[in-house]
């Protein structure tokens, strides 16, 4: 259950950091990777050297690099990791998650991820029950950040009662516990998606034609991370090198008629993601046979408007998916053009796509417009927009589902 993920540790100053090289022992030898946060403290108590040494990664403790083209660590650490454990987790870390305090590599690293966060609590009995304290962990567990322990028994300070950090094998446990709910979590089962991705290819006579640079890369990446979901998802491909996603169903299409059709055909659903980026014109009337070049020095080709796929599936009538997603591909004025595309064509949601620096990149940087919102994302890898994109699909139909 462990294996290949990625856990971010944050080490605080505590004396429980002495169990820290059994607790990572035991992460790693079950297929983990660790990176390791230390702080001020935390490094009074264990070197970065050491924790260098058990995980073999390297081990941050500095909030600002020496080199000013250095990855920013605050936010790539947890960006990359799957899950966060602050262990121990001082009285002091934990006000500071409770409220916000972002004063040194570790709690702002805490303020700035995107991941659950597991805190293992140790301290002196009366820290703990020191009602700030208390305050603070009634804070926290608001935040979402799931408490393992503390225990009772025997401290090292020789008093005796809660605030002994949980045993390396119990965290383990609850850590496996949550990968092994998140993998059986398939909360979009029983739901239908239809995704549209790539590019279309619109003939110009029988081996030519006109298309875009499109790569297929984040439609691909929407369709299997809502499949991990749970959903049904039915991808419907323009041509790409993209390796097909394995369990999902995929209808191959090249022209946008062919794509508007598989569309429509593969409704109702409950939800339509238009990333496709279809053409918006066709040749008028293409030749059986291949156009000679002869003596033309020009050729003239009248193009036609393609139908907007977009358009047809949101005014779909009873067959409307009750959230319909488009993607739009803008070089300038990104957020006006994409307001305009969501009102005309009367979807849900736009994902704004800057693609003035070309289509194929890994990363993109996207907006999410809806009628009375615009949420800005940061630079993000593909697979982490799919990821967040999936979220809120998920957070949409559960929300409807609760008000039905
Ligand atoms: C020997 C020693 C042991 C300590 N053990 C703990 C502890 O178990 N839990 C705790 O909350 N603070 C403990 N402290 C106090 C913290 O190290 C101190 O509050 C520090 O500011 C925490 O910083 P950090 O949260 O940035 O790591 C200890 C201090 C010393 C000197």
């Amino acid at each position: 259950m462990l294996a290949n993920k990625n856990v971010l540790l944050i080490v605080s100053g505590g004396i429980a950091a002495e169990k820290i090289p059994e607790l990572i022992s035991k992460l790693t030898s079950r297929g983990c990777k660790i990176r390791c946060i230390l702080t001020n403290s935390g490094s009074k108590f264990i070197s970065t050297d050491e924790l260098t040494k058990l995980t073999r990664q390297p081990t941050y403790q500095e909030m600002f690099f020496k080199n000013k083209n250095d990855k920013m660590e605050h936010i790539y650490l947890s960006r990359e990791a799957d899950l966060i454990l602050v262990a121990p987790a001082t009285a002091n870390i934990i006000a500071k998650i409770a409220n916000g305090i972002a004063d040194d590599l570790a709690s702002t690293t805490l303020l700035a991820n995107d991941k659950p966060i597991f805190i293992a609590p140790s301290m002196n009995v009366m820290m703990w029950r020191n009602h700030a304290t208390q305050v603070n962990i009634k804070k926290i567990l608001e935040q979402r950040v799931i408490p393992i322990g503390p225990e009772s028994g025997l401290l090292a300070c020789g008093e005796i009662g809660e605030g002994r950090m949980s045993e390396p094998e119990t965290i383990v446990k609850y850590i496996e516990n949550y990968f092994q709910k998140s993998s059986d979590l398939k909360s979009l089962s029983g739901h239908k998606i239809i995704v549209t991705s790539g590019p279309t290819q619109e003939p110009i006579d029988p081996v030519r034609f006109i298309s875009n640079r499109s790569s297929g890369k984040q439609g691909y990446l929407i369709a299997h991370t809502l499949s991990k979901f749970g959903a049904e998802v039915v991808l419907i491909s323009g041509p790409t090198s993209e390796t097909y996603p394995k369990d999902i169903k995929i209808i191959k299409v090249e022209t946008a008629e062919e794509m508007l059709e598989a569309s429509i055909s593969e409704l109702p659903s409950s939800v339509f993601i238009s990333v496709a980026a279809v053409s918006d014109w066709r040749v008028e009337s293409v030749p059986l046979n291949k156009i000679k070049k002869n003596k033309m020095n020009e050729i003239n080709l009248t193009l036609t408007r393609n139908p907007d796929i977009l358009s047809c599936v949101s005014k779909a009538g009873s067959l409307r998916p009750n959230l319909v997603i488009g993607f739009s591909a803008e070089t300038e004025n990104v957020i006006k053009n994409s307001k305009i595309k969501l009102e005309e064509k009367g979807c849900d949601w736009i994902v704004a796509n800057d693609v003035s620096d070309g289509f194929g990149h890994n990363t993109n940087q996207v907006h999410i417009i809806t009628k009375n919102n615009i949420d800005a994302w940061p630079k993000l890898e593909k697979s982490e927009v799919a990821l967040k994109l999936s979220q809120l699909i998920d957070n949409f139909l559960e929300k409807q589902n609760n008000a039905t």
